[in-house]
């Protein structure tokens, strides 16, 4: 299938030792680059937008938007956007209708498609975006599919630690005041925090120690922290239990009634189990959801227990054509259902 065929393409760009596109990065753009000769095989019209999102448009309903994000995270896995972007060109290639789009930087804070919400540019009139569920609901389920009913609520920033560097060798464990000791106390605290919040998780995944001598007692300590609930009153808890000023937030989005139920519709149809889920992980549908734009999100099961964000990310073959042909049905609805453009 040539889906899966395209999907290693784009994981061959990192290397193949896992997924290695961070945004901004020269994968990011070799796999934007590459994506788009994808797009004028296919005949459609290519277009890159002032913050580097790719967009390949049919003369069909152009405003129907399909896609995901091309860039990764640091030894990511093969699916996590990829597959949207790549099934989303399928779908929009085979039904004839729509516009296929690959946002920048989803990873970090989906500076794409909030870039493109926040620039003033005409918003689609609906964006269906497939991803990988990420997570073990639909593979415990026995489930190849699912339909999202939201998107999660997340905050981002660092805590910063203040000590005072000394000589590993001669400074009395008494003497010391050392940031990574205070740290490393601050991140069992926060785990504790997030597991005290219903639906709460926190992680800490990124720290940076100096002056970073193996002989030097750490003088600062900066750490990130992503927290994440269900909903916002339940984000502000955690945030205000953990102690730390977000430099970047993310509103919970509930995807639209109206592409869901299509989704949903076209399980039925083909005797699937019509599961329906939250997602724990963030993507650019919140973003467009949130800017009005009804938006919705097909699952695919996650096999190995759901493992995501790591280079033994799975899914079956046959899941994903599946996947493909619900969201090309899903497009020619959408576009059948909707008042005629233009
Ligand atoms: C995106 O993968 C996220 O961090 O949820
Ligand atoms: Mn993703
Ligand atoms: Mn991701």
């Amino acid at each position: 299938m040539r889906v899966l065929a395209r999907l290693d393409e784009l994981y061959a760009i990192g290397g193949g030792h896992g997924a290695n596109r961070p945004y901004g990065s020269p994968e990011e753009d070799a796999a934007h680059t590459l994506v788009a000769d994808w797009m004028r095989e296919a005949g459609l019209e290519v277009e890159f937008d002032a913050h580097g999102n790719l967009f390949g448009r049919t003369s069909m309903r152009d405003d129907i938007w399909v896609g995901s994000h091309l860039d990764s995270v640091p030894k990511g896995g093969r699916f996590d956007g990829p597959l949207g972007v790549v099934g989303g060109l399928a779908a929009v290639e085979r039904s004839g209708c729509g516009s296929v789009v690959a946002f920048r930087g989803e990873e970090v804070g989906c500076i794409g498609s909030r870039a493109l919400c926040a620039g003033g540019a005409a918003l689609p009139a609906a964006f269906l975006e497939l991803h990988i569920e990420q997570g073990p609901v639909l593979e415990r389920a026995g489930a190849a599919l699912g339909v999202v009913t939201s998107i999660v609520a997340y905050a981002r920033g660092e805590l910063v630690f203040e000590g005072r560097a000394g000589h590993a060798g001669t400074t009395p464990m008494d003497g010391r005041d050392d940031a990574l000791v205070a740290a490393a106390a601050a991140i069992l605290r926060i785990r504790e925090t997030a597991g005290r919040i219903e639906g709460g998780v926190a992680t800490v995944g990124q720290l940076a120690v100096e002056p970073g001598g193996s002989n030097v007692i750490p003088e600062r300590v900066r750490i990130s922290v992503d927290a994440r609930a269900p909903d916002a009153t339940q984000l502000d808890e955690l945030i205000a239990a953990i102690g730390f000023e977000p430099s970047d937030r993310t509103p919970p989005a509930a995807m639209a009634e109206g592409p869901r139920r299509i989704l949903l519709d076209e399980l039925n149809g083909r005797g699937l189990p019509a599961i329906e889920l939250p997602s724990g992980a963030g993507h650019d549908a919140g973003i467009l959801a949130a800017a009005g734009v009804p938006s919705a999100m097909l699952f695919v099961r996650s096999l190995n227990g759901g493992i995501s964000h790591s280079p033994d990310e799975l899914s079956a073959d046959e899941d994903v054509e599946l996947a493909v042909d619900v969201l090309t049905a899903s497009v020619e609805r959408i576009a059948n259902d909707l008042e005629p453009a233009k």
